[in-house]
């Protein structure tokens, strides 16, 4: 339940041109993702490492989380770590993976406290032991919330995700469990990472640039896309208000005939 002063308050000091009435809280994104990109760029505009911009990240990612709870949008994903990450320099993944498991102990209290469960989606099996154990007790502890879910991609790869998911149903196929002919949509979407959320309604990529970078190809087929030249450091509540506002005045059609 959204508790509507809690909600003012969070959004209150609201910049020139966005506050929180610009927003319908009855027409919020059912899930809202975001690709969180730019923290080695904010880092190097201010002649830090790049290990800085990324737990620069961790408190735009914060705030993200709390916003989203107090408006109650039911599900937020967030792209941390991809599979092609892995080609950065060593240093630069231990930090991350390091920070990871950080940043998960540091912030299991506002996942009590808001009652958020934790999702993780992507090959947790190839994650170094300290963070894949850190990674498990963050799902364990928050198993039984239902505030909101907080989904984080990480060796994520969507071409990875939906290779898996030929594997299993062939998997069933060959098991006898599962009748080639009456493989559809549904049997492909129930053995993909995402199977227990709907599919993102938003899509928000940080930093400007214009690519999905094998981020969930199949489940954002028809998610609306909003790309902001804002750094993630930089990415604050009044951002996602703005990006909210705008996914807002989009039409969309699915396919069908405008204003139908
Ligand atoms: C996003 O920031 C964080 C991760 C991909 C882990 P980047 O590290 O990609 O920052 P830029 O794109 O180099 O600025
Ligand atoms: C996408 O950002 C991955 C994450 C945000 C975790 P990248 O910085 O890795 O994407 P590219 O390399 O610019 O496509
Ligand atoms: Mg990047």
């Amino acid at each position: 339940m959204v508790d509507g002063g809690k909600l003012r308050e969070f959004f209150s000091e609201a910049p020139d041109d966005i506050a929180l009435d610009d927003v319908d809280l009855a027409r919020l994104p059912a899930h809202l993702s975001i690709i969180m990109d730019g923290n080695g760029r904010w880092a190097a505009r201010r002649g830090l490492d790049r290990s800085q911009g990324h737990a620069a990240g961790v408190d735009s990612l914060r705030e993200t989380i709390t916003a989203c709870v107090r408006l109650g949008i039911p599900v937020l994903s967030a792209y941390a770590f991809s599979t092609e990450n892995w080609k950065r320099p060593e240093r630069e993944v231990n930090l991350l993976m390091d920070l990871f498991a950080r940043t998960l102990v540091a912030e299991l209290p506002l996942f009590h406290q808001e009652r958020v469960r934790l999702e993780l989606w992507g090959d947790l099996g190839a994650l170094p032991a300290k963070t894949h154990a850190t990674f498990m007790r963050g799902l364990e502890e928050t198993a039984g919330y239902d505030t909101m879910v907080l989904a984080l991609a990480v060796n994520y790869g969507s071409r990875a995700e939906l290779a898996r998911a030929a594997r299993l149903i062939a998997r069933d196929v060959a098991l006898g469990r599962l009748d080639p002919k009456t493989v559809d949509e549904a049997a492909v979407a129930e053995r993909l990472y995402t199977a227990d959320v709907p599919d993102p309604e938003l899509l928000i990529r940080t930093s400007g640039e214009l690519r999905l970078s094998n981020y969930l190809l199949w489940q954002i087929a028809y998610a609306e896309l909003y790309v902001t030249d804002t750094l993630w450091p930089d990415f604050d509540r009044w951002e996602l208000l703005r990006a909210i506002r705008a996914f807002q005045g989009r039409e969309r059609r699915f396919g069908g005939v405008a204003g139908a």
